[in-house]
């Protein structure tokens, strides 16, 4: 069983961790400064290597400034000491952000004929490539031949991503999101255990319950926690379903697949088909308990109508049609409650046979809903009770993560 990491570690997960970036002479440099500036933020010590032709898109002075650091340029500029092996050992993680076709092709074949191919040589813990490149460069056979094979030495290789290129092409060799580049970053140094691809079902989001084309009933879920959820999961092995209602969140791209549906007949739907084949289900959603007894199939006009009465009538409770059904299926439900926070919740773990329920209190205006925090408490069938305290959302996910593949591998 591995330890969760504390909130306050988790939170400031890079602070005084040592990273090396390598910058390569392509365009995309310029969005790698953003890169070392949110470095600096999460305070991350530094040390940045520069390849020659780097230099030409942006000056040694500019890196010095924005990462508060050290920039190397040159294997021979240092007389007393041997940079590339002081460098290699210094660094807990190597970044190679943007990585040129040509600094790959190097590196995949040993060569080392400038400070940072050098250094790379010489380089024994987690190393993180960031191609970008014209889409024509990247999909040559050379390329992808190259990628693949420092994917096999143990190089985690950040896709590119498709769309409009510098140089007026449309295709794949974007630099990534800065955002996904830092997460990665961190999740070297979070680590987690893991099931042997193991399906999962997440639920996420509000649901839309139509009265008419135009008008619906909803709540104001963001999907937030959901999303968490199935991108932990994710990380953790698991082959996830994730089954969401509308939000404006992107999947995480490593999902087995992302359904999207707006009502709660849909999401019960599609919650079923895959139920009996999987191993685990996290109802996240914050599906509608009540939906209009008829759907108008036309705009309903306000004219001549001084009151307007909906007849709802109700929604399927999944988790007790699923509670009917369940056999070894592992399943997560949660409780978003105003008042008795842990009465209701315990009843609702009962009645809906769950194994765990996670019960948060929606009076809070700080926590749950739309904001990107909550504050939970776990609550097993075994009457166990666990608090978490106010934390982001990824950590809450990763704290049930960590939680689900403890059940799973003690069940094995
Ligand atoms: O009973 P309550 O709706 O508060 O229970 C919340 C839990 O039940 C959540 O996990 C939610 O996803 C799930 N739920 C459901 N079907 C509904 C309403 C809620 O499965 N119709």
């Amino acid at each position: 069983m591995k330890k969760v990491l504390p909130w306050e570690t988790f939170k400031n997960i890079l602070k005084d961790k040592n990273i090396l970036i390598g910058v390569t002479g392509g365009i995309a440099i310029y969005k790698v400064l953003s890169l070392v500036s949110s470095l600096v933020k999460e305070g991350a010590n530094l040390k940045i290597i520069m390849t020659p032709d780097s230099q030409k898109f942006v000056s040694k002075m500019t890196f010095t400034s924005v990462g508060n650091c050290e920039v190397f340029t040159d294997p021979f500029e240092f007389e007393a000491s041997i940079p590339h092996t002081t460098l290699s050992s210094w660094a807990d993680v190597l970044v190679i952000a943007p990585a040129t076709a040509n600094t790959i092709a190097k590196i995949a074949n040993g060569f080392a004929d400038n400070l940072l191919t050098m250094t790379v040589l010489a380089f024994q813990k987690k190393k993180i490539l960031v191609p970008a490149m014209n889409t024509r460069m990247y999909e040559n056979p050379a390329t992808l031949e190259n990628i693949e094979k420092l994917r096999k030495l143990g190089w985690i290789i950040l896709e590119p991503e498709e769309g409009r290129l510098a140089c007026g092409d449309i295709g794949k060799g974007r630099y990534p999101e800065n955002e996904k580049v830092l997460e990665v970053i961190k999740d070297c140094f979070i680590e987690r255990e893991k099931v042997d691809n193991l399906p999962a079902i997440v639920t996420a989001g509000p649901t839309l319950e139509w009265i008419d084309t135009v008008r619906y009933i909803s709540n104001p879920s963001s999907g937030k926690m959901g999303f968490a959820i199935a991108k932990e999961l994710a990380k953790r092995g698991f082959e996830v379903s994730l089954i969401s209602g509308p939000t404006h969140l992107t999947p995480y791209e490593n999902l087995k697949e992302f359904v999207s549906i707006e009502t709660a007949d849909e999401m019960y739907r599609e919650v079923l088909k895959r139920f009996e084949k999987t191993s685990l289900l996290v109802m996240t959603a914050a599906v509608a308990d009540f939906k209009p007894a008829v759907r108008q199939t036309h705009k309903l006009k306000k004219e001549n109508l001084e009151e307007l009465s909906i007849k709802l009538v109700k929604n399927p409770d999944i988790l007790k049609e699923i509670s009917k059904i369940k056999k070894e299926q592992i399943v997560v439900g949660f409780a978003a409650e105003s008042e008795d926070l842990l009465k209701n919740a315990k009843k609702k773990l009962e009645e809906k046979k769950l194994d765990l329920i996670v019960a948060n209190d929606i009076s809070r205006k700080d926590i749950g809903f739309s904001s990107d925090y909550n504050e939970v408490k776990f609550i097993y069938s075994n009457g166990k009770v666990e608090e978490i305290e106010r934390s982001s959302k990824e950590y809450i996910a990763y704290v049930i993560g960590n939680k689900l593949v403890d059940i799973f591998n003690a069940k094995l």
